[in-house]
């Protein structure tokens, strides 16, 4: 018995398969206006043809300056919801559920005149990685301002349940805002936002939970350890994580690193890199995870299923490789696939 190809269901969602495309930045927005254009339509609406059982939208911010480009996707007015409607609903009509990924880029925004953060520490990034060769020197969000982020996460989250998205995705990982204030490197406020580093996140997740259906899940993606020197551990994301899941995360989507700071130690560069990562957050806080990082060879990814490392595996690259990635995942495991009509001469 193969696991890839089964169902999975939490809440409301129910899943064809357990295989997730993994939100990845198209930087595709032609007019600077965060809405979805045709390339995003044909982009999402290809893996879904291709058998992808969650597809997750790429990092769409809730505010214009929290975006890391100016080309990036936004959630942060009613006007840009018809344009989610339309590839949520062709999505669908192929069996897909699709979920979006809605976050603040924080001290990682690039195009933003000052970025802001925590804190005004400012990140370095690998010159390569950045327009500018660098990170801008951040400014520390106000009380206020923390308190209006929060609420502006609210109101995209609500336009995301009105474009029919199926769950949604908190951008907890990767050293965007949410991961800037749970991370002792990088927050040094001396507010309650920073002694306690689990307060800005917990309080987003309340207030996207508040406009979530009651059957919604909430995915939180989350960096299970950092980089950075003096970084921190498994340790600290699971205590951190487990007040987000009593606060309401129903899945823990488990990454690692993103501060912006190049550090001593270095993601693992070969298949599987983080299941470790997600196994400790499914044995340690007995919840449904996505575990991610090179799984994109199908006997790979059914391993980890099947060996319960996680319950869901998500696959970003390998599905820029191949558009159709999950039905030639399931085909390889199982032996049997069924593709869209259309394409079953060429797909068996
Ligand atoms: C082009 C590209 C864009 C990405 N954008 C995002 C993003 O918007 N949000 C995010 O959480 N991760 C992003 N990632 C990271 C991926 O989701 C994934 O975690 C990472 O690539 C490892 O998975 P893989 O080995 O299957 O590629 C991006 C990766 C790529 C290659």
């Amino acid at each position: 018995m193969k696991t890839i190809n089964t169902p999975f269901k939490i809440k409301g969602l129910q899943l064809k398969n357990r295989i997730v495309m993994a939100p990845m930045c198209q930087y595709s927005v032609e007019k600077e206006d965060g809405i979805p254009n045709d390339w995003h339509f044909v982009h999402y609406v290809s893996r879904a043809v291709g058998g992808t059982g969650l597809i997750i939208m790429e990092m769409t911010s809730v505010t214009p300056e929290g975006r890391i480009t100016n080309q990036d996707l936004g959630l942060w007015d009613d006007s840009q919801i018809p344009a989610y409607k339309r590839i949520v609903s062709e999505v669908h009509k192929h069996g897909s559920k699709i979920g979006i990924q809605i976050a603040h880029a924080g001290r990682k925004a690039e195009d933003a005149i000052q970025p802001v953060g925590p804190s005004d520490l400012q990140g370095e990034a690998l010159a390569e990685e950045t327009k500018y060769g660098g990170l801008k020197q951040p400014r520390a969000l106000t009380i206020q301002e923390i308190k209006q982020t929060i609420e502006q996460f609210k109101d995209a989250a609500r336009r995301a349940v009105e474009a029919g998205f199926d769950t949604i995705e908190l951008h907890g990982a990767h050293g965007y805002l949410l991961h800037q204030f749970m991370s002792p490197s990088i927050n040094n406020r001396n507010d309650e936002y920073g002694t306690d580093l689990s307060k800005f996140g917990i309080e987003v997740i309340r207030s996207v939970k508040s406009v979530m259906p009651e059957d919604m899940p909430l995915i939180m993606r989350i960096s299970a350890i950092e980089y950075i020197d003096g970084g921190y551990g498994l340790e600290h994301s699971l205590h951190i994580a487990e007040k987000y899941k009593l606060a309401g995360v129903d899945i823990f989507h488990v990454s690692s690193g993103g501060e912006g700071v190049p550090g001593t130690l270095k993601p693992g560069n070969y298949p599987g890199y983080q299941i470790p990562f997600a196994r400790a957050f499914k044995e340690k806080l007995e919840i449904p995870v996505i575990a991610v990082g090179m799984l994109d060879n199908p006997q790979v990814a059914e391993a980890t299923l099947s060996n319960k490392d996680a319950d869901l595996i998500a696959v970003a690259r390998g599905m820029l490789n191949d558009p159709y990635w999950s039905l030639h995942a399931i085909r390889e495991v199982t032996r049997k696939v069924t593709p869209p009509f259309q394409y079953s001469r060429g797909i068996r």
